[in-house]
Parts: structure tokens; C-alpha cells; sequence
């Protein structure tokens, strides 16, 4: 059974395409690709069906990572279709959790920013209408979170 992995921004076209370009990165370079299921969306569907932002996109290829996703919404039918929901940001979590009036699937959303080891952050900020070191600051964060989120699943997996 493969690990299904959700990140989930505002727009899906920034931050959440560089965490699931930059997770996949790291289990292709593991050889560990074929365990996982890994896909990206937003809170909001302004930009459904577009490429990650060009200042995202070349950001993460000086990088040596290539953002492929096209920005989709998040649907209700993630809760099930997924087993981790990894939010960037505060207003992103409440949204998912607002879908989720229940709480049923409180257990697989989670906050990017709580895999860190390096960085001390709230939360992987909004680059979209800021400079491109934001993009840079972006990446640096995303890389630090999936590196701890990726040893939260293997050690979770193996609890199973
Ligand atoms: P993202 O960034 O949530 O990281 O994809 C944004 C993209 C677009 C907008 C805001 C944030 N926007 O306002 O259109």
C-alpha cells in the first residue's frame, strides 16, 4: 500500500508545488518513489488548472528540481483519498479543518512547519506578493519539513 501524501497552500501554485516537488525529490533520490502517492492543492480554486508560478518554478530548477503540478482545489474527498494532509500556513489549516466539521479525520492534517529541525517558523510563508528571496526562503523551509515529515512517516509506517 502506498503512503499518500497532500500539501496544501492558498493557491496551490507556490508554496504547495515546491513541498510536493521538493518530497518527491528527496524520495526519488532514496529510491523510495514507488511507496508514495504525492500530490499538491489549494484552499481556493483562483488558479485551477495553471502551472506553479514562474518565479517558483525557477527557484526550485536552480534547485535541480522541476515543479510539475497543475493547481487543482481541495476537495472534500482528500480526507479520504489521502493518509497525511501537510497545510503551509495557519489560514490554509483552518480552512482544511472547516471541511471537517466532525473532526474524523483531525488525525491526518498537519501543519509543514512542525517537521522542521532547523527552522523555528509558524509556518511557510506567503511568497506571492513578496520579493524573490521569499521564494528562496520557501524552499530552505520546505526542504528542512520534508525531511522531518518523511522520517514522521517511515516511523508511523513501521508502527503499523
Ligand atoms: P500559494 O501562494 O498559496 O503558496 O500558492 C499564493 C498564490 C496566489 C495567491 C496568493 C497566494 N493569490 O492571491 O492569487
Amino acid at each position: 500500500m502506498k503512503t499518500k501524501v497532500l500539501f496544501v497552500c492558498l493557491g496551490n501554485i507556490c508554496r504547495s508545488p515546491a513541498a510536493e516537488g521538493v518530497f518527491l525529490d528527496l524520495i526519488r533520490k532514496k529510491q523510495i518513489s514507488d511507496q508514495f502517492h504525492v500530490d499538491s492543492a489549494g484552499t481556493s480554486g483562483f488558479h485551477a488548472g495553471e502551472k506553479a508560478d514562474r518565479r517558483m518554478r525557477d527557484k526550485a530548477k536552480e534547485r535541480g528540481i522541476s515543479l510539475e503540478s497543475l493547481s487543482r482545489k481541495f476537495l472534500e474527498s482528500d480526507f479520504e483519498d489521502f493518509d497525511f494532509i501537510i497545510c503551509m500556513d495557519g489560514q490554509n489549516f483552518k480552512n482544511v479543518k472547516r471541511l471537517d466539521p466532525s473532526g474524523h479525520y483531525g488525525h491526518k492534517v498537519f501543519m509543514m512547519v512542525e517537521f522542521c529541525s532547523r527552522f523555528k517558523v509558524h509556518e511557510v510563508p506567503d511568497p506571492y506578493y513578496g520579493s524573490e528571496d521569499g521564494f528562496n526562503h520557501v524552499l530552505d523551509i520546505v526542504e528542512d519539513a520534508s525531511e522531518g515529515l518523511l522520517k514522521y512517516i517511515i516511523d508511523e509506517n513501521r508502527k503499523k
